[in-house]
């Protein structure tokens, strides 16, 4: 068949990668894409300005002139604003299957005030919280000087990752609330704020295919926010993953489907939300029980180039399962091997950077998958574009030598201003030495 896939990260290459394995795929198109998607891409950029209906008309006419029969969505944006009810809506493209919730099911990472009635309504364990809106400042500000520290302040819609403030004392999260509610800090995304309660405990990111009857779990990662090494710094999209997380073992899994997983997607179908697609769950493992940190609509990045290496099953048998609602009747095969990413990024992000760099390295041969983010191609040079840049995944029967493997590789790639944590998975290490 032939396939659309939208976005242009680390997590679409790595998608793409994986995609263009399978038999069933005939022609893979990637928009917008980067320098590492360029061979399977559109010839003409359709994704213009940001996900809007003029974007969406376009790939509609796509679609139908390229004969595309499934379109799979990467990034939450076009998601959040509506890309599969238009798709489904829109006469010439009601057949095309679509991997991808509808915009209602968005909200589930669109909203983290709807996603925490949600999971209140469904009775899935996240932390306690309250949702308070710009006329309700005061309240809120009475609320803070009760509440335990740290104290979790969030902005209710998308915030590139940036709308979660962790607050030590009542002061800052007096005057975050402040800057949220009344100046609008993260602009429309706070004009709601959720203020939670801290959750203590390590952080693993689950990831879960449903058809929104029956699901498959795939494999978990951890993803290495900060910018710093030992975690340390702002919050970046990623700078690195593993697979598998060691305490990840099959009591908490099961937990984490029975507590979490199955009741997501009993609730979503109960309210009459066509979820067809990923759901990405931030948790929180509190003691050995699962908590949901947050809901994504997607698949993360940079995990995705950890665990797609990982996945032994034709992606695209799976993700046609998916849109056709029959997942059920298939299966999913993980390789046992533990996968290491090291995401490299433009010094200076995730502040500001400098872009047009030329990348040296690329060709050199080597066994590990090197993902591309922010690259473009400019005649006929790959040089940066953003700022995570590269994604560098190894596989190996032992995490430990597959962080070895992957630093390899990153130490044969350079441009200038060139950055990465060089302890991606120390800590995984400390706790398991096998890394499983
Ligand atoms: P989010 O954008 O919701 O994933 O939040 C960003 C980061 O903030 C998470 O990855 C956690 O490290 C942290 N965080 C969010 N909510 C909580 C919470 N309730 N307790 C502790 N840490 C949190
Ligand atoms: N790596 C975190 C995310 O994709 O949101």
């Amino acid at each position: 068949m032939n396939i659309l896939l939208l976005g242009s990260g680390g997590r679409e290459h790595a998608l793409a990668w994986k995609i263009s394995q399978s038999p069933h795929c005939n022609r893979l198109f990637v928009t917008p894409g980067n320098a590492g998607t360029v061979q399977f891409n559109t010839s003409e950029t359709l994704i213009k300005n940001g996900y809007d209906q003029a974007d969406f008309q376009r790939v509609a006419v796509f679609i139908q002139q390229e004969n595309i029969e499934l379109v799979v969505v990467g990034p939450e944006a076009p998601l959040v604003a509506g890309v599969t009810d238009f798709l489904k809506s829109n006469p010439s493209t009601t057949d095309v299957l679509v991997v991808g919730p509808t915009q209602a099911g968005a909200e589930l990472e669109g909203s983290k005030d709807f996603a925490k009635q949600f999971m209140q309504r469904n009775s899935i364990p996240t932390a306690a919280s309250r949702t308070f809106v710009a006329d309700e400042l005061d309240a809120g500000l009475e609320y803070l000087k009760d509440h335990n520290l740290p104290v979790v302040l969030k902005a209710d819609g998308l915030a590139a990752g940036k709308g979660v403030i962790i607050c030590t004392t009542e002061e800052e999260a007096s005057q975050t609330l402040r800057d949220m509610l009344q100046h609008q800090k993260f602009g429309q995304a706070s004009q709601k704020v959720v203020i939670e309660e801290f959750l203590e405990g390590i952080e693993l990111s689950v990831f879960v295919l449903t058809d929104g009857k029956s699901y498959h779990l795939l494999p978990e990662a951890k993803d290495y926010k900060r910018i710093g090494e030992n975690d340390t710094g702002p919050n970046t999209g990623g700078m690195g993953a593993v697979s598998p997380v060691p305490f990840a073992n099959e009591e908490f899994l099961t937990k984490v489907k029975t507590q979490i997983v199955e009741p997501t997607i009993q609730g979503l179908a109960k309210e009459d939300i066509d979820y067809r697609g990923f759901i990405f769950l931030g948790l929180m493992n509190v003691n050995g029980s699962p908590y949901v940190i947050e809901y994504n609509v997607r698949l993360g990045d940079p995990e995705t180039q950890a665990i797609l290496p990982r996945l032994e099953s034709d992606l695209v048998e799976l993700l046609r399962a998916t849109a056709r609602q029959q997942l059920v009747e298939t299966s999913v095969q993980i390789r046992s091997q533990a996968a290491a990413t090291v995401v490299m990024v433009s010094g200076g992000y995730p502040g500001s950077y400098e872009k047009g760099k030329p990348i040296t390295g690329l060709s050199e041969a080597s066994d590990s998958l090197v993902f591309h983010a922010g690259t473009k191609e400019e005649s006929g040079q790959v040089v940066t574009n953003g700022g995570r840049v590269l994604a560098v995944t190894a596989l190996h029967d032992q995490l430990e030598s597959a962080l070895e493997l992957a630093y390899h590789q990153v130490n044969q790639l350079n441009w200038e201003d060139i950055y990465y944590r060089k302890d991606i998975g120390q800590d995984i290490l400390r706790y398991s030495p096998s890394g499983k």
